[in-house]
């Protein structure tokens, strides 16, 4: 598996597996050692999917070595303070039957009772602090953020003390967010696509479906091709192990630059939400 390499040295799978609304049991479970067996080294879950504990099992009965894989969860809106950070991160950790996870970050940046007066900001500092902790205890190798814009950033920096390693959010064909990634990527943060496949919602798009017959691929590898020429780090969900093992053929061809201009241009899916602007 081709990797990215995070600005302290993390070396990241190119492409992750997602777990979002793969339900804790069965579901989950038989999904995630479906991704290990096809050759998925790098597994996106998170506090509030409520799968931890499955993600965990599917990884320790695969076998396969603790430090072959990379491992990301996420620390949900209900977590306000360095303590409670702090203390979800050991349940993490119990659920997941680890010693420590590849990377952690905050899921969202203002969740919806701290949006009054940027109460938020104190929140994030908190955690972050918190987060800071344990990378420098060992327990996660690298930390980060997700749905952040520019602003909620920028508030950040100002009590951090190490900058976010990545930032996580919604990039697929023709919802691509070119000013904002490049703020990103000017300080050398990492662009994890989350819902490449917009969630679905992209497999009858015209435009993506015209490049798809042009290089004979399937609609989501043309997809998961795209962020990957873009430098982002992919991770699309699937339950279906046909699809998992197809998604994950995406190394073996190339989009030409006239097919990407036609996957930024075309129509989205489902956009980037503005995090002020959600219920939660
Ligand atoms: N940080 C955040 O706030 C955030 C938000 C959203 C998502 N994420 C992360 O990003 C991951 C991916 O995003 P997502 O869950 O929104 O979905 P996605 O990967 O964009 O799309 C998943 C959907 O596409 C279908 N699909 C996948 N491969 C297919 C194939 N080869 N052929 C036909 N259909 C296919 C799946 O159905 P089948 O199961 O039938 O294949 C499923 O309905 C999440 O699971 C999560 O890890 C993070």
């Amino acid at each position: 598996m081709e990797t990215y390499q995070l600005v302290n040295g993390v070396k990241i799978p190119k492409l992750g597996f997602g777990t979002w609304k793969l339900e804790e049991g069965d579901e989950a479970y038989n999904s995630v050692r479906a991704a290990l067996d096809a050759g998925y080294t790098h597994i996106d879950t998170a506090q509030v999917y409520g799968n931890e504990p499955s993600v965990g099992r599917a990884i320790q009965d695969s076998g396969i070595a603790r430090e072959d894989l990379f491992v990301t969860t996420k620390v949900w809106n209900d977590k306000e303070t360095y303590q409670a950070t702090l203390d979800s991160m050991e349940e993490s950790l119990e659920k997941l039957q680890m010693d420590y996870v590849d990377l952690v970050l905050i899921h969202w940046p203002n969740p919806l009772p701290l949006r009054e007066d940027r109460q938020w900001v104190k929140r994030n500092a908190e955690v972050w602090k918190a987060l800071e902790e344990l990378y420098k205890e060992g327990k996660v190798k690298a930390i980060g953020v997700s749905n952040f814009m520019e602003r909620h950033f920028d508030a950040l920096l100002e009590t951090a003390t190490i900058t976010p390693m990545v930032n996580q959010i919604l990039l697929a064909p023709g919802a691509d967010l070119p000013e904002l990634v490049k703020y990103y990527m000017d300080q050398d943060v990492l662009i994890q696509a989350y819902s490449p496949l917009g969630s679905g919602e992209m497999l009858d798009k015209e435009e993506i479906q015209a490049v798809a017959q042009d290089v004979d691929r399937t609609v989501p590898q043309v997809a998961i091709r795209w962020s990957l020429e873009h430098d982002y780090n992919p991770l699309p969900r699937s339950r279906n192990k046909d699809h998992i093992v197809s998604n994950f053929q995406v190394f073996d061809f190339e989009l030409s630059q006239s097919q990407m201009e036609r996957l930024d241009a075309m129509e989205p899916a489902k956009e980037q939400p503005d995090p002020d602007h959600r219920p939660f």
